[in-house]
């Protein structure tokens, strides 16, 4: 071969090529949802896994890097490409044994795209991408390979740089920050936002709604969204004690992270990504696992009129019990939460809840007793376990706890994990005490222990101070219900601040779109300190029953005194006590029908094994005049509906009680025009005409 300058520099470039680890090639592979709105590419330039998404011809996502960084291992961060990819389609729909909805449609493509190293040892990952018309979900899957056995991953680097993000606004509370979850929700630029839990809600110029979550947080640290950059938001895991974001072995998945995308604020209420995103029922037969309403011994303790304590004011009595479970029964609720039963309640357990026994009543209460006396009225004793996050203390008693209760025939255990955030305390394998975030890898491993192990005892867990809900109710019915957000208890006098008018509104948007809450609604003295009292309840009547439809939760309390249901004669029901009486909290199908972030929204939902609907719409600080179609109804029946609203004189702050109740005969081809006070609200049954 004759030589030339020419061969030369050909030789050297095919030289480079092969042994640089830059990727000069570059691969992208693209995948469209079903209907073709919602469309993800994904590349490998520069030897950086990133994707980017777009949402009806218009860049959403812009170009995002990808990838997963391991403590003294080459990881998969740069020095990768596209191996392969291929793509599959899967149109479903499953049921849920309860839920918001029963039948669940799940029609998405998958692409799946192998990125290897490109240098030795040529280690390689999956990245799984589901496209449904509602949204996006990826994660990264770690095959079992050679040198890859035990990982620590020090970072995520996964980020979602949001098109346009200037004109943005973001609907968010903080993540990582004292109280888990706990926040009144912020709306600010989006460029205003330091780090945010998940999900987090926004609003492009365009009217575009999007939540960026995550989906089956199992074995892994929860992510949150750190923005150093404007527009650049990155994923930011919770770390253990040590620093060290999750400790894991190989194979592995992460959780999946959403982008949930609708073309308005009420698309996102109607989306079931989160739930398509986790496995199915693991515990087969669930039959055993029964929503419903209740009543507790709790409110009273939060205003300060009993204690969880023992002493003069001890609020768990057997006494107090039993006349609860005669309300219960008298009035449909089917459970009666206790708290403060057990020992453990006289010391400061916020700080240190290593005091507390799940096995050991204090001696005014009679477990036997009050759940021989709750089966013959056939309402459930609820139980409880506060743990003050001493999770070590909690595990040591667990099965005892969970086998009590079985064996008292109680179904339902409300569990609590108050303390700092990053305040969790656990003793290691070494008797030495760590301190852990609620939201990290061990917290998150924790929380489902608890759910398994409850499970084996056909027990179901509504978990207060919880891991942030990524629909694993799917996979693990029995997580009924959790707070993970500011609840009615904020509207104690113990809050400085109580909920303003916007904050359940928020709610719908933010919070909810992860899964039901137990907000404990339906406070009819809304101020016990009197109305000009800053600590009360900020909403008219009408809003608090509405609320029972809006905040989904198939656990459902009424959470004020039972006395405060009944008029001055302790006899006759107060008016929109019958709502509440009428109430399901298992539903057939729901269905947002108008609302925008942290304004107003509107909900039907139809009960389950019934002709039944129900209708919520509840409002911020601004009075407002809906029109509601009522196209939701069944063709061809007509109904009462049986209303529920602000009456003429009504003011949350001076008026809060003034409600008028009244029947309408509608049918589906008619629009219902409500007006709804500031901070108030409409609930409706519509009930078939027979
Ligand atoms: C916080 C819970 O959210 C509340 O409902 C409960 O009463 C207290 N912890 C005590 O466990
Ligand atoms: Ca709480």
């Amino acid at each position: 071969m004759k030589f030339s300058v020419l061969n030369v520099v050909a030789e050297l470039f095919l030289f480079l090529l092969f042994f640089s680890s830059v990727n000069v090639f570059a691969e992208t592979k693209s995948i469209t949802s079903p209907d073709g709105n919602v469309f993800v590419d994904v590349s490998d330039e520069g030897g950086v896994p990133a994707y980017s998404v777009q949402y009806r011809g218009q860049p959403i996502i812009k170009k995002s890097s990808l990838g997963l960084e391991f403590k003294e291992l080459e990881g998969f961060v740069r020095h990768l490409h596209i191996v392969k990819a291929g793509i599959t389609s899967s149109n479903t729909t499953w049921v849920q044994p309860w839920g918001e909805r029963k039948n669940v449609r799940d029609n998405h493509k998958e692409l799946v795209v192998e990125f290897s190293q490109m240098q030795k040892p040529f280690q390689y990952f999956n990245l799984h991408v589901k496209v449904f018309d509602d949204g996006v979900g990826f994660r990264y899957e770690v095959p079992k390979q050679d040198g890859l056995g035990t990982v620590d991953i020090v970072d995520e680097k996964t980020e979602f740089v949001i098109a346009n993000s200037d004109t943005t606004t973001a609907y968010w509370i903080p993540g990582r920050a004292p109280t888990i979850d706990e926040y009144l929700y912020n709306t600010t630029p989006l460029a205003s936002m330091p780090r945010a839990q998940t999900p987090m809600t926004m609003k492009l110029a365009s009217g575009v709604h999007l939540s960026i979550h995550e989906a089956a947080l199992v074995d892994y640290a929860a992510m949150t969204l750190e923005q150093k950059h404007p527009g650049q938001l990155k994923a930011d895991l919770t770390p253990w004690y040590d620093g060290i974001r999750v400790k894991t072995q190989t194979p592995f998945v992460t959780p999946w992270r959403s982008i949930q995308i609708a073309p308005n604020a009420v698309g996102l209420l109607n989306s079931n990504l989160i739930l398509n995103l986790n496995e199915p029922n693991k515990l087969g037969d669930v039959s055993w696992v029964k929503p419903g309403k209740y009543i507790g011994i709790w409110w009273a303790m939060h205003l300060n009129a009993l204690t969880w304590h023992s002493g003069e004011q001890h609020g768990a009595t057997t006494e107090r019990t039993k006349s609860y479970m005669d309300f219960a029964e008298k009035y449909g609720f089917s459970g009666v939460l206790v708290e403060g039963w057990n020992q453990g309640w006289d010391v400061d357990w916020v700080a240190d809840g290593s005091s507390f026994s799940f096995t050991k009543s204090y001696v005014d209460f009679n477990l036997a007793e009050v759940t021989a006396y709750g089966k013959a009225k056939k309402v459930k004793l609820i139980g409880h376990h506060e743990t003050g996050c001493s999770v070590t203390n909690y595990k040591n008693q667990m099965a005892d706890a969970f086998d009590l209760y079985q064996k008292m025939g109680v179904e339902q255990v409300k569990t609590g994990y108050v303390t700092d955030h990053d305040k969790c305390s656990r003793i290691d394998d070494n008797g030495v005490v760590r301190n852990e975030w609620h939201d990290g890898q061990f917290m998150v491993n924790e929380y489902l222990r608890s759910v398994t192990e409850a499970a084996k005892r056909h027990i179901s867990i509504d978990t207060h101070e919880p891991i942030k809900d990524t629909g694993l109710r799917r996979t693990y019915p029995n997580w009924i219900s959790r707070e993970g957000a500011r609840g009615q208890e904020y509207n104690a006098p113990w809050s400085p601040v109580s909920n303003p008018p916007e904050h359940t509104v928020m709610l719908a948007f933010t919070r909810m779109l992860s899964g039901p809450m137990d907000y404990t609604p339906g406070i009819f003295n809304m101020a016990p300190s009197g109305l000009n009292a800053e600590r009360r309840v900020k909403n008219t009547l009408a809003k608090e029953l509405a609320l029972y439809v809006v905040l989904y939760s198939p656990v459902q309390m009424a959470a004020d005194l039972p006395e405060n249901y009944l008029a001055k004669d302790g006899k006759t029901i107060r008016p929109g006590f019958q709502f509440i009486m009428d109430m399901t909290t298992d539903w057939e199908e729901s269905k947002a029908l108008a609302g925008e972030v942290g304004d107003y929204v509107a909900y039907a939902r139809k009960k389950r094994n019934s002709n039944d609907w129900f209708l919520g719409a509840i409002t911020d600080e601004n009075a407002r005049k809906l029109s509601l179609k009522l196209d939701f109804l069944d063709a061809n029946k007509s109904y009462t509906a049986e209303i529920y609203r602000d009456g003429a004189q009504v003011d949350w702050k001076t008026h809060p009680y003034d409600l008028i109740v009244e029947k309408k005969t509608v049918k589906r081809t008619d629009t219902l025009d409500v007006s709804l006070a500031a901070s108030g609200g409409v609930a409706i049954r519509f009930a078939v005409k027979k």
